[in-house]
């Protein structure tokens, strides 16, 4: 072991090739298969994306009519499943709930979890999308005690989750039509962001030749931390408690200073200059929240928390900016999403990403299984006492 180079939290370690998603963290650009989040953010749709991070190529419209189609088909979850998720604590965290229930369709669905068969792996792909929106929505109406509704087939993907999560009158609400579109833009930017802790733990369970759905709910366990997909939550919670505490902003930036707390949705392994996707998604919570009479007030807090951050050698010194998280949560709770929801609409758009790598890792030459090693810094050989 001598000869292994001690890399914590795998900094400078690739351990794959991939096609998947290019990051140039210094100059914060982020593409799928070669397109920017910027072009697919302002001319594609979720769906279509999801297609080109799994699949490679971006759908021909038949093809996306034909992916559209089979993931309303299989929208249904069993009722089994529907009992099973009905009975699981109605207060527990969502995101235990999500990952609890996608272990559980490798029972259900027995008949597509060899990885060796193609085409297991690509059903299991459809029940995967297709469902994922299903189980989150009812989880979610349990936790409100409210009855679940079905999958609608009429509906495209993110309507279907909308209508399913909040009824027919989610439209009606604040945000009207731009509803709809500002779900679809950020399960756009979240669709895949290269070997990030979940899905380096997608990669690395599926290399045991663990099934897929085995995979992917550990991907949803690991996108769960504070750290990594649950920020998005942690920010909201950070911004509710600087308002209702009454600390100020230079107040609250000095107990993060003295390392008391972190500032959380800021701060990136890669990025270092910007993250193009909290770009993307300041312009929409702009466009949602900064009304002229009435701003949102956790978003003027959010903005006022950045700004005075930027100006702060602490930060611009250790380069750490706004990253994914950050202007999320304000938008979602907009939209009437609880916060422990937030961890949940992250992993429905991160779930084409982890699929994709999955599935590329089972065609990799290199294909081998994720085992580390480490430097053993524990006691030299001891004599057991009992042996005299
Ligand atoms: N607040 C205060 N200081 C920070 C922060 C932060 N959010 N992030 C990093 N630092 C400091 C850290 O203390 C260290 O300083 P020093 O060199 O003086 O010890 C320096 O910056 C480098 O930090 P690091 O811990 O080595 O950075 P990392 O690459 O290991 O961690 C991170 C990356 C995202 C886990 C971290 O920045 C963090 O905890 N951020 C807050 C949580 C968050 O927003 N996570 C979401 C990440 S983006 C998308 C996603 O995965 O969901």
């Amino acid at each position: 072991t001598g000869m292994t180079t001690l890399d914590p939290g795998f900094g400078n370690t690739a351990s794959c090739s991939s096609k998947i998603t290019y990051i140039d963290g210094a100059a914060g650009i982020l593409r799928y298969r070669g397109y920017s989040i910027e072009d697919l953010a302002v001319g594609s749709t979720f769906l279509e994306v999801a297609y080109l991070v799994i699949y490679g190529e971006l759908p021909e419209p038949g093809q996306l009519k034909e992916f559209s189609e089979k993931l309303r088909e299989n929208a249904d979850i069993p009722a089994e499943m529907g009992a099973f998720l009905d009975a699981m604590p109605r207060n527990g965290h969502p995101m235990a709930l999500l990952a609890s229930a996608v272990n559980t369709l490798a029972a259900y669905y027995e008949d597509s979890v060899d990885p060796s068969d193609e085409a297991q792996v690509e059903l299991a792909t459809i029940r995967l999308m297709a469902k994922l929106p299903t189980i989150a929505a009812r989880i979610y109406r349990n936790s409100i005690g409210e009855q679940p509704i079905a999958p609608d087939d009429s509906l495209g993907y993110v309507e279907n989750f909308i209508r399913m999560t909040f009824g027919d009158n989610a439209a009606d609400g604040e945000l009207g039509d731009l509803f709809g579109k500002a779900v679809d833009l950020l399960l756009i930017l979240h669709a895949d962001h290269e070997l990030n802790c979940s899905t380096a733990t997608v990669r690395t369970v599926g290399s045991s030749q663990a099934d897929i759905y085995a995979s992917v709910a550990a991907g949803i366990n690991a996108l769960s931390g504070p750290s990594h997909g649950g920020a998005n939550q942690a920010v909201l919670e950070m911004l509710d408690e600087i308002r209702d505490s009454g600390v100020g902003i230079e107040e609250f930036l000095e107990r993060v200073k003295a390392r008391e707390v972190r500032l959380m949705g800021f701060g990136h392994r890669v990025y270092k200059n910007f993250d193009p996707r909290s770009k993307e998604i300041k312009g929409l919570a702009s466009q949602i929240l900064d009304r002229d009479e009435n701003p949102d007030e956790l978003f003027t807090l959010a903005l006022k928390l950045e700004a005075a951050a930027l100006a702060d050698s602490y930060f611009t010194e250790r380069k750490l900016y706004p990253n994914v998280d950050f202007y999320t949560g304000v938008i979602y709770r907009t939209m009437g999403f609880p916060t422990n929801m937030f961890t949940v609409l992250f992993a429905i758009g991160r779930l084409p990403g982890w699929v994709a790598h999955y599935r590329e890792q089972l065609h990799d030459p290199a294909f081998r299984i994720a085992r580390p090693r480490q430097h053993y810094i524990g006691s030299e050989e001891r004599r057991y006492p009992g042996l005299s």
